[in-house]
């Protein structure tokens, strides 16, 4: 059994940051089910959104934030992002972290979808995420041990329902303990639920059904954005294509060449993501297909080397000016429901990044967001650690009988399709139905009082799955309107009832 203050689970942006600004004197154990590296952070590309430009300003950013969100964001915690933004992009770079610039050393900002200006800082181009993500990592001191490919299965919790620990499975199958006072989950959200998806292969809602399992309460989980531009191949989607793309002038077309968001919404090509996507969706359902005119962009491959690289990989002559595009599974707005900064209502457990719904992003997240949020929300709670003197308390955990005896689960490719066809970018009463029945007759509830340290990590994965996939279908069921990312043909309008209103999901643990 390892015993740290700080146990963070997960290597994306949010836990990378948490890391750097915890204090040296506390012990720091940071695990990650694949390598440091391998993270949906490592993959964005778009960047961060600051109101540091010309005539722009946070309060610019906060009303932009909001109307992507459809207005069912935390207000004030989004004011709050708005404002910090400049202050923590200036702090990056004060790191070494190198943003592009132009001539004069100014920070050049891109556009993306829904920002009423250019306000985009990246880096690389395309490569934004992997700067932040190397950049973190080199700041990272000798108090935080790194645990690569260990895959955390349980949370630990005492008689009182406080999370005191994690378990973890290596790839050998050896199980192992970690204590602390501090649990943060940081896992991402639950991409890989879906078939077509920009998110890595590690990205599988376990922090989110780890937190539910624990009995945390979670919030907004019907709300799943589909970027609408993934490079799309022989069916299958193989990547992301940024929104940057667009925000420099590249725009949808059709095999006619006809521009496909033209009369659709005021901000045509760079309108909010679920509007851009559902229109997509509309396309390719009818057998036609959608392209990405690139025609216009000079330099394509200096501005968009991981684009260039990726279609290249993948047979797409650039030269031809058009790539082939589907919408996919990339952001999950809601998740483990959080305070200010970070805390969960169990005692212990903490969440930050896209596992938590910290309530800034609504209903959909405005683009370039979310390592913003990580990095925000990051440094709080490092701060609020710093100053609260980690209590190591008497565990008090009496042994409960745990069976052995597991259900036998449908293989990830089925899952995927099913909730791409059910729960997707367009759900209705009878797809969610049919979804939820199926996701129960699986009797998810057997595996809770079950010894999962026996299954492999595989098997685990894909219960974890199970369990996300039934969080958001039950809460997409709920939810009788359309806004954002959560559209209902069978109830295709805004709902002033749903304005205020909140989708919760706690496992009861009174049987424990
Ligand atoms: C993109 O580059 O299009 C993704 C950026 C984001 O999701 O914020």
């Amino acid at each position: 059994m390892k015993k740290a203050d700080v146990i963070i689970v997960g290597s994306g942006i949010a836990s990378l940051q948490l890391a750097r600004h915890l204090t040296k004197d506390l012990n720091v154990i940071v695990i990650t089910k694949s390598l440091l590296k391998h993270s949906n952070s490592t993959c964005a590309q778009g960047g961060i959104a600051a109101a540091i430009g010309p005539r722009d300003n946070p309060y610019l950013h906060y009303l932009d934030t909001l109307e992507a969100g459809c207005h069912l964001n935390h207000s004030q915690s989004v004011m709050q992002l708005a404002e910090e933004a400049p202050a923590l992009v200036a702090e990056l770079i004060k790191d070494g972290c190198q943003f592009d610039t132009d001539e004069t050393g100014a920070v050049l900002l891109g556009k993306e979808g829904a920002h009423s200006h250019r306000r985009i800082v990246h880096g690389g181009g395309d490569q934004t995420g992997k700067r932040i993500v190397e950049g973190l990592i080199q700041h990272l001191s000798s108090n935080i041990s790194i645990y690569e490919n260990e895959f955390v299965f349980e949370l630990l919790l005492d008689d009182q329902g406080r999370c005191y620990g994690v378990k973890s499975k290596d790839k050998e199958n050896s199980v192992h303990t970690f204590t602390a006072p501090y649990v943060v989950l940081s896992t991402g959200g639950c991409g890989q639920l879906y078939s077509f998806t920009s998110n890595a292969d590690t990205i599988t809602g376990d922090g989110l059904a780890l937190a539910y399992m624990a009995g945390a309460e979670l919030a907004d989980m019907e709300f799943i954005q589909f970027h609408p531009t993934l490079l799309y191949s022989n069916g299958k989607t193989k990547g992301l294509v940024s929104e940057a793309v667009r925000g420099e002038g590249a725009i949808l077309i059709n095999e006619m060449g006809e521009r496909i968001m033209e009369n659709v919404h005021p901000l045509k090509d760079l309108a909010p993501r679920h509007i851009v996507a559902q229109n997509i969706y509309e396309w390719l359902r009818k057998g036609l297909r959608i392209y990405l005119d690139i025609s216009s962009i000079t330099d394509f491959p200096v501005k968009f080397p991981t684009v260039t690289t990726l279609c290249e990989k993948h047979g797409i002559d650039l030269s031809r000016g058009r790539i082939p595009v589907a919408p996919g599974a990339h952001f999950a707005m809601g998740g483990v429901q959080t305070d200010s900064i970070g805390r969960t209502n169990v005692e212990g457990l903490y969440a930050l990044g896209e596992t938590a719904c910290t309530g800034v992003h609504g209903a959909n997240r405005l683009a370039s967001n979310s390592l913003l949020e990580g990095l925000m929300f990051g440094k709080r709670l490092a701060q609020h650690i710093n100053c609260t003197p980690a209590k190591h308390m008497p565990i008090h955990s009496t042994k409960k009988m745990a069976s052995s005896i597991f259900p036998a689960l449908p293989e990830k490719d089925l899952i995927q399709q099913s909730m791409m066809d059910q729960v997707g970018i367009v759900r209705s009463a009878q797809g969610l139905t049919e979804q939820i029945k199926w996701l129960e007759s699986f009797q998810l509830e057997k595996f809770y009082e079950s010894r999962l340290d026996l299954l492999t990590i595989e098997q685990i994965t894909r219960f974890f799955m199970m369990q996300t996939a039934w969080l958001i279908t039950d809460s997409a069921i709920e939810r009788e309107e359309s806004r954002g990312g959560h559209y209902r043909s069978d109830f295709p309008e805004e709902r002033t009832y749903w304005q205020t209103k909140k989708v919760l999901k706690q496992r009861s643990l009174e049987r424990r």
